[in-house]
């Protein structure tokens, strides 16, 4: 699906923020209670340490936390927020919204919210979804937030997917921008259907409900086919982030940073290298996080963006991938 060219408002990123929760479980730790080692996890995917939420932090906790952080940086209050979108695969409750909750504990009465369940690429498709709402004048601003707390659906048993996820979360706050300032210049996303049995949690739903007879089987855990998702994962990071790029009428070489979705090093450098895009200008931080699905590229965002990594008037490329499958890519200029 693609931009239109004809909105009415140019919208930018006035603020982005993150949490990561104080937890810490490192590759050692992880070699304590499943057949793994640290050599294995960090040859395989580049992740070093993960985080995990506290008894009793949820997703709308760290949610809202990654939001107030935006919204301090942009300068708006929260009763002047207009619309919050929280991407989470791993909602506080299957209803009402994540996003209900992140309304109420930020006291952003005013919002209208509401989830969207997109996995990895699920901050992305948010950032479609407002960037389209506000250009078109239903809204003049969106706190966009990617949370998760996966570490209640893995299944700490299983090495093949337990050592690869964490928890944390990250968000932007958009608004109606003029036009000397950045913008957001080209969004994409896609959508293969089917594919779901790629990677999903088959467990919880109304499909398959979990009962006193299935509770000791994991069905509320992610489930993963590893390879398959991996090489699916590189050819539609690719080709969207390409789309966004030429949409944008920018070459590789006018990429300041590239924030890729932060599930393995090594999607990442194929990435960089079918894009032509040098590996210095592409953030990589999933050492300290491991993959935190909806969040990982909106935690990536506002590391770099407080570190300095982007500046005025850079253009920088947000491209991700996850269940679904899905994928999105945004160009922007900051
Ligand atoms: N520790 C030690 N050994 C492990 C292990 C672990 N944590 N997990 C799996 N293994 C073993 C396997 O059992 C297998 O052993 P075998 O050869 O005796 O059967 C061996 O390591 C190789 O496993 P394989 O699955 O082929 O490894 P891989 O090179 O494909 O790497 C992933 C596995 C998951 C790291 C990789 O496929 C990947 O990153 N895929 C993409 C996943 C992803 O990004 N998902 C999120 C998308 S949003």
């Amino acid at each position: 699906m693609s931009d239109a060219t004809s909105s009415q408002h140019q919208v930018c990123i006035a603020g982005t923020g993150s949490y990561l929760p104080e937890k810490v479980l490192t590759n050692a730790d992880l070699e304590k209670f499943v057949e793994t080692s640290d050599e294995w996890i960090f040859t395989r995917t580049g992740i070093r340490e993960r985080r995990v939420a506290a008894e009793g932090e949820f997703t709308s906790h760290m949610a809202a936390k990654a939001g107030q952080k935006a919204l301090e940086q942009a300068g708006l209050s929260p009763d002047e927020v207009e619309l919050i979108i929280v991407a989470t695969i791993t909602p506080d409750t299957l209803t009402p919204a994540t996003a209900c909750y992140v309304q109420q504990q930020l006291g952003a009465m005013g919002a209208v919210a509401f989830d969207i369940s997109a996995a990895c690429s699920g901050f992305l498709y948010a950032m479609k979804i407002a960037k389209r709402l506000i250009s078109d004048g239903a809204f003049t601003n969106a706190l966009i937030i990617g949370a998760e707390k996966l570490s209640s659906f893995i299944n700490w048993k299983d090495r093949t997917t337990c050592v690869l996820f964490g928890d944390g979360a990250g968000a932007a706050v958009l608004r109606r921008a003029a036009p000397e300032e950045g913008s957001i210049l080209a969004t994409e996303m896609g959508t293969d259907g089917r594919l779901t049995h790629l990677l999903n949690i088959p467990g919880g739903g109304s499909a398959c409900p979990i009962t006193p007879e299935n509770a000791g089987q994991h069905l509320a855990s992610l489930a993963m086919m590893g390879k398959e998702v991996f090489k699916h994962a590189v050819n539609r990071m690719k080709e969207s982030a390409e789309l966004v790029i030429e949409r944008s009428g920018l070459q590789p070489e006018d990429i300041a940073l590239v924030v890729p979705h932060q599930a393995n090093l090594r999607i990442i450098d194929a990435i960089a290298d079918r894009l032509a895009v040098p590996t210095e200008r592409v953030f990589v931080n999933l050492q300290k996080y491991g993959n935190t699905s909806a969040a990982a590229v909106a935690i990536a965002l506002d590391e770099a963006h407080r570190a300095g990594a982007i500046k005025r008037g850079d253009h920088i490329v947000m491209v991700v991938f996850g269940a679904g499958l899905t994928w999105a890519a945004a160009a922007v200029r900051w």
